[in-house]
């Protein structure tokens, strides 16, 4: 019997998580405020898109402008992916091929953009080739790659953790046991080594730490981070080497916050920083200085830069919109500096100009905000700090927006639908910012009370709390889970009625 699986782990599915990184409408941004010229639009690819929550919602929120397909080899992730697919109707083409098969079918068209998320990182330089020579053959020459993986120096303390994992799971644990159980016995094996004192950790008492973080964390997220056969964590130059031979250069990092140096870098750093002229190797160079751990790089076929005045002009046409309940932002942003406070001067009017919630050109929130002194440079970059930290998304034209919702409310219904079940998405699509917003289980049940019929927070409360304890599920208020009947439905009315102060108006202009 042929193996399929190379040593990857897939009797359990990954997480469902969604990645705006992967949405090319931010994904151009980035490239705005780089000043390089991004495709308009065109085919596009996620490779090893998991349970295919992504692909699926920027498939279904940006058509028609983009045209998605991918593959994902678990067949298990690959279904539901499909079923995603089905219910949008917005023609995403998904596959349950490996890169070997995928990467050399005949009838894929050129991509304009591809992108691979947290899986450079786990599979085989075998692997890793033959998508390199897919980005050779089948990256439009402008067209964009993103690859997001685990570097170094963030992760070289913990290395011999994670072989010392694998051993123990080869050695101490059966395959029969399934991921999960494999998982627990070697946190516990870890645990019991860190008690008896080794040096190891004495000499990096952040291994004690990141094993703390480890025992709450979701079992199949630690099965495919640590466990799979391969896991490399390549350094920026590495990767350069490797994209060099399909003719791709660095373009900016996908990670919005890292657009901002203040936040990350002290004046010494950036000062050195700035006397290196060659752009991966002050990537690499960056990277010690922020001990960078997970690299989110775009790279390009061709980096063509756009002229200033070219730049500025896109840029004041680009729309954003506020993503996040107005008051739920809070002036503070994090880096690798740790947490700073954004400027009241700056940051408040900004966010004053866009907490309607309707689409704004950054021409607009310049002109709303000129008179409180706000420079244009300031606009650009507090617009992305607030994409950085989740409050602020680029918008779509209204025919785009217009074109999506046809997609979007089919992909939403059944979304809403599926929390009566299980807690697991935590995103619905957004015809406004072409991908997807974020919005919780009991919000989506709220939601489905909604369209139910149900008219006040008090009507949505006792409806979600029919679905839950008719599964025996109850709420966790501040860690302990609640038990009596009128409890749950007191805080699930106290949650709605947040839920209709705050989210409903936002969920109301960018998903209806
Ligand atoms: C860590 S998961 C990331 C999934 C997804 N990109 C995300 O971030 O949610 C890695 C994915 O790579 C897929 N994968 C691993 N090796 C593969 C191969 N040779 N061909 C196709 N898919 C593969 C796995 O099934 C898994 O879903």
């Amino acid at each position: 019997m042929s193996d399929w699986t190379s040593g990857y782990v897939t009797d359990i599915g990954y997480t469902y998580g969604y990645y705006t990184e992967l949405n090319p409408l931010v994904s151009r941004m980035a490239f705005l405020n780089a000043g390089l010229v991004f495709p308009d639009g065109g085919n596009a690819c996620e490779l090893a898109f998991g349970q295919g929550i992504s692909i699926n919602i920027n498939a279904t929120a940006g058509a028609p402008r983009w045209k998605w397909y991918g593959t994902d080899f678990n067949p298990l992730q690959a279904g539901f992916g499909r079923e995603l697919a089905n219910v949008s109707g917005a023609g995403a083409n998904l596959y349950d091929h490996s890169f070997a098969e995928f990467c050399t079918r005949d009838d894929l068209p050129e991509f304009d953009f591809i992108g691979m998320h947290g899986t450079w990182s786990w599979i085989s330089d075998e692997n890793r080739s033959i998508i390199v020579d897919f980005l050779r053959r089948k990256l439009k020459v402008g067209g964009v790659f993103y690859v997001s993986y685990n570097t170094q120096p963030g992760w070289a303390a913990i290395i011999p953790l994670r072989d010392l994992f694998v051993r123990h799971a080869e050695v101490m644990g059966s395959k029969g046991q399934g991921s999960v159980s494999r998982v627990d016995g070697a946190l516990a094996f870890a645990e019991k080594l860190m008690a008896a004192n080794p040096l190891y950790s004495r000499f990096l008492p952040q291994v004690n730490e990141r094993l703390k973080k480890m025992k709450d964390q979701n079992r199949n997220y630690l099965a495919h981070e640590y466990f799979n056969q391969d896991w490399e964590p390549m350094s920026v130059d590495r990767m350069a080497d490797w994209l060099t031979s399909a003719k791709l250069t660095y373009a900016c990092s996908a990670h919005f916050p890292d657009h901002v140096d203040a936040l990350n870098l002290s004046s010494d750093q950036q000062a050195l920083l700035q006397q290196i002229p060659d752009p991966v190797f002050r990537e690499m160079v960056r990277d010690f200085c922020v001990n960078q751990q997970f690299r989110r790089d775009y790279w390009v076929k061709g980096a063509r830069r756009l002229f200033p005045l070219e730049q500025a002009e896109k840029l004041l046409d680009q729309k954003v919109v506020m993503v996040k309940p107005r008051p739920n932002i809070s002036l503070k942003v994090n880096g690798a500096l740790g947490e700073a406070e954004m400027q009241q001067a700056i940051y408040l009017p900004v966010l004053e100009a866009l907490q309607d919630y309707q689409p704004k050109t950054l021409g607009q929130i310049q002109q709303a905000v000129r008179d409180k002194g706000v420079q244009y440079a300031q606009v650009v970059q507090a617009v992305m700090v607030l994409i950085g930290n989740g409050s602020v998304l680029p918008a779509q034209e209204p025919a785009e927006i217009k074109a999506a919702k046809k997609h979007t409310e089919k992909i939403n219904r059944y979304l809403i639908d599926k929390a009566r079940f299980t807690s697991d998405i935590n995103f619905l699509a957004s015809p406004v910012t072409g991908g997807a917003i974020a919005v919780g289980r009991f919000q989506q049940l709220f939601m489905l009370a909604i369209n139910n019929g149900k008219k006040n927070h008090e009507e949505w409360a006792a409806f979600a709390w029919n679905i839950l304890a008719a599964q025996n599920q109850r709420v966790i208020k501040d860690g302990k889970v609640l038990e009596k009947p009128d409890e749950n439905l007191e805080e699930l009315t106290e949650i709605a009625r947040i839920f209709a102060d705050r989210q409903l108006p936002v969920v109301k202009q960018l998903i209806y």
